[in-house]
């Protein structure tokens, strides 16, 4: 069988990689996703990405896009995630007047919590959760015996839109204290932002934890919250495992062990709960995205 490209459209950048059957990154390259707020600039991001990457061999194209995600269609619904402009984006249909192969269009955390099923933290485990923390925080659920919740309308899994604060931060998706929020690169960014008034990027936020005490307590304060969301999870899902990835775990060792104190304090009844690392990493979403086009081959 032929390869395919995998894409995980994030926030920041976007990211592709030529995969094969076993989920091997063959090549891969990397562009910064527009600012614009123009869906078209993305678009034509996403076909230089692909451009570059696509030749006689591939047979498909697997894409993780952020957003409720109608992956029957390929286009985004409402809630485009941190992509302005991206809310109804006809992905699909316009990659399909550009490439004579498959397209696949999923959400992102739903393509990272597919890898992670597939080859990651989460083989063999009949249940987990995958959450992606990086410009916003995506949600999977996976269950061994029906796969991928997507839900009634495409909005399954949309995790980073639970509420943790009610009346907290007004959320791009018009509800407000939603986990994203609290809990994201661009969370840490910008309460850094409003406690200090200097503009950080979230990992150089991170990276000051142990110099600078205003960092210190913005990255306690996601740790906290992010713990407590772990929480939450474990009561509605009791799942097998609860898997985190996304850019943010790139960090891990500056939160990671106070987010399992805080979880272990903080929880009725852990059940044994495995909170893991994706296996993955980052590049759990353009695995997934590969594996989405390999399933439906
Ligand atoms: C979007 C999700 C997405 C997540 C991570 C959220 O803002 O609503 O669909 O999975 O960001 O990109």
């Amino acid at each position: 069988m032929g390869k395919v490209i995998g894409i995980d459209i994030g926030g920041t950048k976007i990211n592709g990689g030529v995969i094969d059957q076993e989920g091997n990154i063959l090549r891969r390259t990397s562009k910064e996703t527009s600012k614009s707020g123009n869906a078209i600039d993305v678009l034509e991001t996403l076909s230089c990405v692909i451009d570059e990457l696509i030749d006689d061999e591939i047979i498909g194209i697997g894409i993780g896009a952020p957003g409720f995600i109608d992956s029957n269609q390929g286009k985004v619904l409402s809630v485009g995630g941190n992509i302005q402009g991206w809310a109804e984006t006809d992905i699909k249909s316009y990659l399909n007047k550009k490439y004579d192969v498959k397209i696949q269009v999923e959400n992102d955390a739903n393509v990272a919590a597919i890898c992670e099923g597939w080859l990651g933290a989460g083989a063999g485990m009949d249940s987990f959760v995958m959450i992606t923390i990086g410009t916003g925080l995506g949600g999977g659920i996976f269950i061994k015996e029906s796969g991928i919740l997507r839900g009634a309308h495409f909005q399954a899994g949309e995790l980073g839109h639970s509420i943790l604060h009610p009346r907290g931060h007004k959320c791009s998706c018009g509800q407000k204290g939603c986990v994203e929020m609290y809990v994201s690169g661009t969370a840490i960014e910008s309460h850094y932002f409003k406690m200090r008034g200097l503009s950080l990027t979230g990992k150089e936020v991170l990276d000051s934890y142990r110099t600078d005490e205003i960092a210190k307590v913005v990255v306690d304060n996601f740790t906290f919250d992010l713990a407590t969301f772990i929480i939450s999870l474990k009561n509605i899902f009791d799942p097998e495992g609860i898997i985190i990835g996304g850019g943010v775990i790139d960090s891990k060792e500056i939160w990671w062990d106070n987010m399992i104190l805080s979880f272990s304090e903080g929880v009725n009844d852990s059940a044994n709960l495995k909170i893991l690392p994706a296996k993955f990493r980052n590049d759990s979403g353009m695995i997934g995205a590969a594996r989405a086009i390999f399933n439906i081959l």
